[in-house]
């Protein structure tokens, strides 16, 4: 059938004002959410591409900010799948929308608040340091097996779910299982962390059970006893929600700031000036903590377009799924100068590694104030180190970018005893 002149001209001067790479036609199914400098390329190519799948992906800065803040437009929550007609499960409260995601918002504030995770601060700091002492005289570790993978679970476990921390190689286990299965087979993977995502589901059951036993005035102050007396609209949250939000701070808490440490280090063990100004002057760490998330942010979001729309003036359908790629936008050369240089003296750096809009990331004190006591504790003790090239290094390959290996090695005639 031939459009009407007028339809066809107005579609060509939208293709032409709203170009769009299919980067299967491109490059076969490659994938493009695997590393920075691939990123890099596709920002600068344009800023929108289909990716295989036919999602759409975003990466310039201006288009992701406002995709997340549209809320009323975008929606978290994935659409039903068309082809077996099923519901994805929801990850509360990141895949809710609206009044409810607000609700749930207020009920974890005051858990997630600055004031409540600087009173965390000595025990992060000492935790640490066990990490530090358990490798320090040794002269080499693997960074993200040794150090990055185990601090926040540990201070997961402990300060946030309230268990033990003898519990951590469980739950490294499991992390590792959900959100990296390896196998050669995708199928098989896919099925270790489909059993681990279960396992999970069924512990955290258990400790839910266990808590109930106890009367309100006998429990403890953390996450678990806590949601045994939260309410939304007068009533009690369900065991499956309260499952369901278990599971999304066990996985949205954990492997993100192991994934910014191990790009942090890795930045300061190939850029010796930055490592000795963070030595020599500590109080620039918390720019440091910035800059670092700034250019190497590393989670890729998704949303739904709720209705017909547009994005900087180019037509998006309803029920468009998309990908706002954070960890692009902070090297977006359109907004920041020099954009792909760490530089800890800049001055604007409102990064979006956090995320933006209603859903902007809920842990994001508690990870500012992990990723500050890692990098000054460990820059008093180990001052001086870099990448140890005898050891493998190794790069994740999904869409949330992070590292499987960092190895790291000193001298350690050059380290220093505890403070
Ligand atoms: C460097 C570390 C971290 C990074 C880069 C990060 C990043 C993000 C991002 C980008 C989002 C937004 C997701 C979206 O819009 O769909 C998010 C949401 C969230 N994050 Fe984080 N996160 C980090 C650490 C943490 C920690 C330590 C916790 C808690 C222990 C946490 C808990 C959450 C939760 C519960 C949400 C969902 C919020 C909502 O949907 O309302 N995150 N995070």
């Amino acid at each position: 059938m031939t459009q009407a002149p007028e339809i066809e001209a107005r579609d060509a001067e939208t293709r032409a004002r709203c170009p769009m790479t299919d980067l299967v036609l491109q490059g076969g199914d490659r994938e493009p959410l695997v590393g920075y400098a691939e990123l890099d390329a596709l920002r600068e190519s344009g800023p929108a591409h289909t990716l295989p799948g036919g999602d759409i992906i975003y990466t310039r800065y201006e288009e992701v900010l406002a995709v997340a803040q549209d809320s009323d437009v975008f929606y978290s929550k994935a659409p039903v799948d068309p082809v077996t007609g099923e519901e994805s499960f929801v990850l509360v409260p990141q895949a809710i929308d609206g009044p409810t995601h607000v609700k749930w918002r207020r009920i974890l504030a005051s858990t997630f608040a600055p004031g409540a995770i600087s009173a965390l601060d000595d025990s992060i700091r000492a935790r640490v340091n066990e990490l530090i002492d358990g490798f320090i005289d040794q002269g080499e570790c693997d960074f993200i097996k040794d150090f990055s993978l185990r601090f926040p679970t540990s201070i997961f476990l402990k300060h946030i779910i309230g268990l033990p921390v003898e519990e951590l190689d469980k739950f490294i286990a499991w992390e590792t299982d959900i959100l990296h299965p390896k196998d050669v087979d995708p199928m098989v993977a896919y099925g270790k962390s489909v059993t681990a995502q279960t396992e999970v589901m069924k512990y955290f059951e258990q400790i839910i059970a266990e808590r109930r036993q106890l009367p309100p005035e006998e429990r403890a102050n953390d996450l678990i006893s806590k949601g045994l007396s939260w309410k939304i609209d007068g009533e009690f949250i369900s065991d499956s929600d309260l499952l369901s939000f278990y599971l999304l701070v066990f996985e949205a808490g954990l492997d993100t700031v192991t994934a910014e440490l191990g790009y942090g280090f890795h930045h300061l063990a190939t850029h010796p000036s930055d490592r000795d100004r963070i030595v020599n002057d500590p109080a620039v760490v918390p720019t440091a903590v910035e800059e670092l998330l700034r250019v190497y942010a590393i989670v890729n979001i998704n949303r739904t377009a709720m209705q017909d729309t547009e994005v900087d003036g180019c037509p998006i359908k309803a029920g468009q799924r998309v990908v706002l790629s954070l960890p692009s936008t902070g090297r977006d050369e359109g907004q920041f100068p020099d954009a792909r240089k760490v530089d800890f003296d800049r001055k604007n750096i409102s990064h979006l590694a956090f995320g933006a809009g209603p859903h902007r990331c809920l842990g994001s004190h508690l990870a500012r104030h992990e990723l500050a006591i890692a990098y000054e504790e460990w820059h008093k003790r180990i001052p001086v180190y870099g990448l140890n090239p005898a050891k493998e290094f190794d790069e994740s390959r999904s869409s949330m970018m992070g590292l499987n290996s960092l190895p790291l090695s000193w001298d350690p005639a050059t380290t220093k005893p505890r403070s």
